[in-house]
């Protein structure tokens, strides 16, 4: 059965403008979209999916002028945007110091993933004004939506917009490279081939050294605060600071709430902030309130347990 394309971008605008996430087709796969400078819309996209963890997610842009106001492009990942963009190819690239995505994108890295889609969601962004950060549309360990049924069928439940475009040209996720001293390091397969990549730039690309040191999502590469970190703390002591949820016991030592009114959502798009603010202080320890393990919880306290761990682990 032919799908009837249908296309609402002034819709679509609207949505993403008011924090809800619209999904989008792309030349790979259809991804769940949502304002990337916006915590909670961010927040919502794991939410959504029923991701257990906080991995860091691409960045979608209309062209490398949006793409430059948030990462830094060696002449080489510049040369790879030029030779790609628009297409299949993310490029991983230092996050620039004027950025505004919110840290639950990034993960709290210090570096983005950013990618220049074909078609109608570029031509979206460009219309929204900011980038899009964009899974595949797909509930958690679901296979990936090549076509808008596939994700409809994905939130059966939701009032999600879905900007049909007809099946995905390309139906795997897209190449991710990272540029590191001269050299391409390949984080992702995908139709962006080693082959092309030399060609174009007359440099074979790498696999990553480590496994474990650089393939995309891994903890390693993950923000860590300096002090240690306790979880499930319903008491803050001496020379602490405090992580707070919901209706949390007073205290004198310095503080943050990641949400006084126990809602996820918002304490996603918090935790990277707070922890960071909290770090900031100095103090030796971190305390953690209790964090439900339901929902958006269960990411919340995956990486609040990395962050935990001793830090040989990570
Ligand atoms: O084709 C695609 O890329 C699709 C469509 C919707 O565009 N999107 C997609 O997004 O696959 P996502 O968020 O599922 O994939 C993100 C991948 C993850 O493996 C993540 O770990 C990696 O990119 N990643 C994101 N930021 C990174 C960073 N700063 N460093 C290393 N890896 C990163
Ligand atoms: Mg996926």
């Amino acid at each position: 059965m032919l799908s009837q394309p249908t296309i609402n971008l002034n819709l679509a605008t609207e949505r993403l403008a008011s924090g809800q996430c619209v999904v989008v087709p792309t030349e790979t796969v259809y991804g769940l979209a949502g304002d990337a400078t916006n915590g909670e819309a961010v927040a919502r996209i794991f939410d959504l999916k029923g991701r257990p963890k906080f991995n860091p997610l691409i960045c979608h842009v209309d062209g490398i002028d949006m793409a430059e106001r948030y990462g830094v492009f060696d002449p080489l990942s510049r040369k790879l945007a030029d030779a790609f963009w628009p297409g299949p190819l993310t490029l991983v690239v230092p996050l620039a110091n004027d950025s505004d995505a919110h840290s639950l994108v990034t993960a709290g890295l210090d570096t983005i993933a950013l990618r220049h889609p074909r078609g109608i969601t570029s031509q979206l962004i460009g219309q929204f004004g900011k980038p899009l950060a964009a899974p595949s549309a797909n509930r958690s360990g679901k296979v990936s939506p090549t076509a808008a049924v596939h994700a409809q069928e994905q939130f059966p439940d939701q009032d999600l917009l879905i900007l049909d475009a007809g099946p995905c040209a390309v139906g795997l996720e897209s190449t991710i490279l990272k540029v590191m001293d001269e050299r391409i390091i390949i984080l992702r397969h995908g139709a962006i081939t080693a082959e092309m990549v030399e060609a174009a730039t007359g440099i074979v690309p790498e696999l990553p050294a480590s496994e474990k040191i650089e393939a995309p999502g891994m903890m390693k590469s993950h923000y860590a605060p300096s002090a240690n970190l306790f979880m499930n703390c319903d008491e803050c002591p001496e020379n602490a600071a405090w992580l707070q949820f919901g209706n949390a016991n007073h205290t004198d030592r310095p503080h943050l709430n990641l949400s006084k009114s126990g809602d996820l959502l918002e304490a996603a798009a918090n935790l990277y902030g707070h922890l960071i603010e909290l770090d900031r202080t100095g103090l030796p320890t971190i305390c953690v309130s209790p964090i439900p393990m339901t929902g958006l919880g269960i990411a919340i306290n995956d990486r609040l347990a990395r962050a935990a761990a001793p830090r040989d682990e990570t």
